[in-house]
């Protein structure tokens, strides 16, 4: 089936203010304001209902810090799907320290479906119950912890949009490919010939593209190899070229 309406993101957060933020400039501005992808960024707290506006409570069972309320966050996601022109099935995520790292082969299938809804994560957590019932699938950018989940859904959004047709040129595509194999980037070089005294290597200025390619292949295993044992497993581990990760 063809996908006619362009890739939407739906963001919920509690700092609506934080949107679009950087994905408002540079190469996903540009497809954002040509409708290449759309965004809907809504505030947590107008699914609220008591008088104070309360999203939060402190967590049963004890302990410090506060726990976003079951029921507000259900309220809210579910007027989000209720929007006209919502796609019907989505994948629902939630940006969590705790989730699944992202990789670029899930930003690869997030970026050709037809765009998620994000929860952005904030205080202590999430009441576990709204987790379930709404099926949200926890995904964490990496082992650290930020104030929020908003940069991460950035980061995140930035990483799929790059991949939508038409927003990419040519550059950034062949550096796509690179990472696809598993291997990180080889050293890159420009003028000027000498920098503080150091050339460039000798190799990428003498026009055997045979020679730059096999350097370039073997820069990027050491890299590998020595900065990424990780990546090295599944690189050595799949035959030449047909590595996704
Ligand atoms: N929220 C806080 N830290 C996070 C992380 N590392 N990844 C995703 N969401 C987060």
């Amino acid at each position: 089936m063809t996908n006619l309406s362009p890739w939407h993101a739906t963001v919920l957060t509690l700092f609506p203010e934080m949107f679009p933020g950087p994905l408002g400039v540079s190469l996903a501005g540009k497809a954002l304001a040509s409708g290449v992808w759309t965004l809907d960024t809504r505030d947590i707290r107008d699914a609220a209902t008591d008088r104070h506006r309360s999203v939060d409570d402190t967590p049963a069972g004890g302990g410090p810090g506060m726990v976003l309320r079951a029921d507000v966050l259900a309220a809210a996601i579910d007027a989000a799907d209720a929007a006209p022109d919502r796609p019907k099935e989505r994948p629902r995520l939630l940006m969590s320290p705790r989730g699944r790292p992202l990789t670029q082969s899930r930003v690869r299938e997030l970026a050709a479906g037809p765009g998620p809804l994000i929860v952005c994560g904030r205080f202590e957590g999430v009441d576990q119950r709204v987790i379930e019932a709404r099926a949200l699938e926890e995904v964490s950018i990496g082992d650290y912890v930020l104030s929020g989940g908003e940069i991460a859904a950035i980061a995140l959004i930035d990483a799929c949009v790059r991949l939508l047709p038409g927003v990419m040129g040519k550059a950034e595509s062949a550096s796509e490919e690179s990472f696809s194999e598993s291997l990180l980037e080889y050293p890159q070089y420009t003028r000027p010939q000498a920098f503080e005294g150091q050339p460039i290597p000798e190799i990428l200025i003498s026009g055997d593209h045979a020679k730059v390619a096999s350097w370039r292949r073997a820069e990027s295993e050491a890299l590998t190899r020595a900065r990424r044992p990780d990546l090295w497993v599944t690189y050595e581990s799949a035959p030449k070229g047909t590595t996704k990760e």
